[in-house]
């Protein structure tokens, strides 16, 4: 038994390491790549936000090593404006124009930190690979719910991916896991130059903490 947990924690922080440390760091480097071409007070003017960036990279190392990494949300209560920004920070620099559409009404005071702090890993994998991989000029992140289920999707307009390559790398591999430890599923449609969709469901007999606990 406490193998099996040391394991499983150990899985664990090598997925927040992956896909929340380093994916971080590789997109403010990508960011701050434009200084190697450009020097100039407006260029370096744009970088700064970066230093914050880095920061908060600080902030999650902090928090992990002291196992604490619910710490990061927890500070900010609500979860739709966690989402803004992480799509926002993402999108101040790049070409990407992103459209973000979020119900109102999806109660996420009832959804655990443990498991928002999921849903927003595997947000930020699909950001980082669209970042990486997509070459897309628009992109939609939806969240909305049913009478079943909370519905959340992210949908790129890029070059799409071939099928095989499917689940290949460490990063899609982690939100399948991510998505199953939340008792939800995880779907991937992509099609070559038309784009690539992640759809995440997530039924609410699952997701939210009953009423009366
Ligand atoms: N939005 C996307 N658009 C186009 N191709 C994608 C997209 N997302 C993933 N891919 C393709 O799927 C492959 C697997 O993605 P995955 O995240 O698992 O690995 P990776 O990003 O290559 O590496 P890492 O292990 O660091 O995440 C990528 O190499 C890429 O070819
Ligand atoms: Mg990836």
């Amino acid at each position: 038994k406490i193998e099996q947990g040391k394991h499983l924690e150990k899985k664990r922080l090598s997925r927040e390491l992956h896909d929340g440390i380093l994916g971080k760091l590789s997109g403010i480097r990508l960011n701050l790549f434009v200084l190697n071409k450009k020097k100039d007070s407006a260029t370096i003017e744009k970088c700064l936000p970066y230093i914050k960036d880095l920061q908060e990279v600080e902030k999650e190392i902090r928090a992990m090593s002291h196992n604490l990494s619910e710490d990061v949300f927890s500070d900010q209560v609500n979860f739709n404006k966690v989402i803004h920004n992480l799509f926002q920070e993402t999108g101040s620099f790049s070409n990407v124009h992103f459209s973000i559409h979020m119900d109102e009404l999806i109660d996420w005071t009832r959804v655990s930190t443990i498991n928002k702090i999921e849903i927003y890993r595997i947000l930020q994998e699909g950001l980082n690979n669209i970042g990486k991989h997509a070459k897309a000029n628009n992109v939609i992140v939806r969240m909305v719910q049913d009478e079943n289920q909370i519905i959340i999707e992210l949908i790129d307009d890029g070059r799409g991916m071939k099928t095989e390559s499917k689940f290949k790398g460490i990063g899609l591999k982690n939100m399948k896991e991510r998505a199953n430890t939340i008792k939800g599923t995880l779907h991937i449609e992509s099609q070559k130059n038309k784009g690539t969709s992640l759809q995440l469901l997530l039924p609410k007999k699952y997701i939210f903490e009953s009423e009366n606990s």
